[in-house]
C-alpha cells in the first residue's frame, strides 16, 4: 500500500507541524479542525515557517507555493473518505480520541491507516474503538515538529506488521527517524522525559535551588538544549501533568506522582508559554 493522501486532525501546535512536514514531503494533506478559524491559524503558522525557509535560502518562493497547494483546509470529518492515512493530533483526552476514531472508522476507506499522535495514551485502547485495530498505530512526533527528527512509532496489541512497515517507510519520507516502541504508558519518550521534568519541579518545590539554577545545571551540565523547567513551559504544564497522571495511573507506582507545585500551577492557569506564564513569564 502506498500513502498519497493524508488527513491531519487538529491544527494546533502538533497538528500544523505534522501537516507542514507531510506537505513538504509532497503528500496531499487535508488539515482538519473543529472550526475554520483554528485551521486558518494552523495554516498561518505553516506559512510563517515556510517563509522563514525562503528567507534563509532553503526553499524558493515557488517551492513554498507548491507546499501550500498540497494543503487543503477542512472542518468536516467526512473529508477522510478519500485518504490513505489519518494522523490524529486532537486534544489528549481518551473519550474525544475514541469518538474521533470510531467516526473515522466509518468514514475512511477500508485500506486507510488510522494513526494517533498521542503522547502517552494507549494505542490499543484507541484501536479498540474501531473495527480495524490492525490498522491503528501511534505516530508520536516531537515538538517543534518541523525541527525534531524523532517519530516514536507505537505498535498497539493488534497492529499488523504490514501497517507498521508502511508507517515506518512513510516516516522516513518525511526526513524523520522512526523508532519502534511498544504500547506502554508514556511509551519511551515521555516515560523517561516526564519524570525528569517532574523531579526538576520537586527540586524547585523543596527549595533545593532556584528555577534558573535548576535549568542552568541541566543545560550546562548535561548539554540539554533547554533546562527542564523551560522545557515544561514550552510543552505546556497541563500536558506535563496529564502525562504524569497517565504514568501514575498506568503503572500504579508512586515514583510517577505529579509534584504538588505542578498541580498548583495548572490550577492557577499558569500553563507555560501558551498562557504567558508558567515557571517563567513570557511577554
Ligand atoms: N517551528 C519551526 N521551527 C522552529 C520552531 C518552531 N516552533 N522553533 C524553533 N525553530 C527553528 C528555528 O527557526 C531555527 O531554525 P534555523 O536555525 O534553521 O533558522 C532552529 O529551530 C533553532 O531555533 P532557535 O535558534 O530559535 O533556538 P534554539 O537553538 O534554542 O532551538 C529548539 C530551539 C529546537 C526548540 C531547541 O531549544 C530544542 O531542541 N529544545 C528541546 C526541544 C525538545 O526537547 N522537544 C521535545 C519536547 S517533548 C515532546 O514533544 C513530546 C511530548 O509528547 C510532550
Amino acid at each position: 500500500m502506498k500513502v498519497e493522501k493524508v488527513m491531519v486532525i487538529g491544527a494546533g501546535q502538533m497538528g500544523s507541524g505534522i501537516a507542514q512536514v507531510c506537505a513538504q514531503a509532497g503528500y496531499k494533506v487535508i488539515l482538519n479542525d473543529l472550526k475554520s478559524e483554528f485551521v486558518e491559524r494552523g495554516l498561518g503558522v505553516i506559512n510563517k515557517n515556510l517563509s522563514r525557509n525562503v528567507d534563509k535560502g532553503r526553499m524558493t518562493e515557488e517551492q513554498k507555493q507548491e507546499v501550500l497547494r498540497n494543503l487543503t483546509p477542512s472542518t468536516d470529518l467526512q473529508d477522510a473518505s478519500g485518504v490513505d492515512l489519518v494522523i490524529e493530533a486532537a486534544v489528549e483526552n481518551m473519550e474525544i480520541k475514541t469518538k474521533i476514531f470510531a467516526q473515522l472508522d466509518e468514514i475512511a476507506p477500508a485500506h486507510a491507516i488510522l494513526a494517533s499522535n498521542t503522547s502517552s495514551l494507549p494505542i490499543t485502547e484507541i484501536a479498540a474503538a474501531t473495527k480495524r485495530p490492525e490498522k491503528v498505530i501511534g505516530m508520536h512526533f516531537m515538538n517543534p515538529v518541523p525541527v525534531m527528527r524523532l517519530v516514536e512509532i507505537i505498535r498497539g496489541l493488534a497492529t499488523a506488521d504490514e501497517v507498521y512497515q508502511v508507517i515506518e517507510d512513510m516516516t522516513k519520507t518525511l526526513s524523520k527517524v522512526p523508532v519502534e516502541v511498544n504500547d506502554f504508558p508514556g511509551f519511551v519518550a515521555n516515560r523517561v522525559l516526564m519524570p525528569m521534568i517532574n523531579e526538576a519541579i520537586y527540586t524547585l518545590y523543596e527549595g533545593v535551588a532556584t528555577k534558573d539554577a535548576i535549568d542552568e545545571v541541566m543545560k550546562l551540565g548535561m548539554n540539554h538544549p533547554m533546562g527542564p523547567l523551560t522545557l515544561a513551559d514550552f510543552i505546556g504544564l497541563d500536558t506535563c501533568l496529564y502525562i504524569m497522571e497517565t504514568l501514575h495511573e498506568g503503572f500504579g507506582d508512586d515514583k510517577y506522582r505529579p509534584c504538588p507545585l505542578l498541580r498548583k500551577y495548572v490550577k492557577a492557569g499558569w500553563l507555560g508559554k501558551k498562557t504567558g506564564r508558567g515557571f517563567y513569564v513570557y511577554e
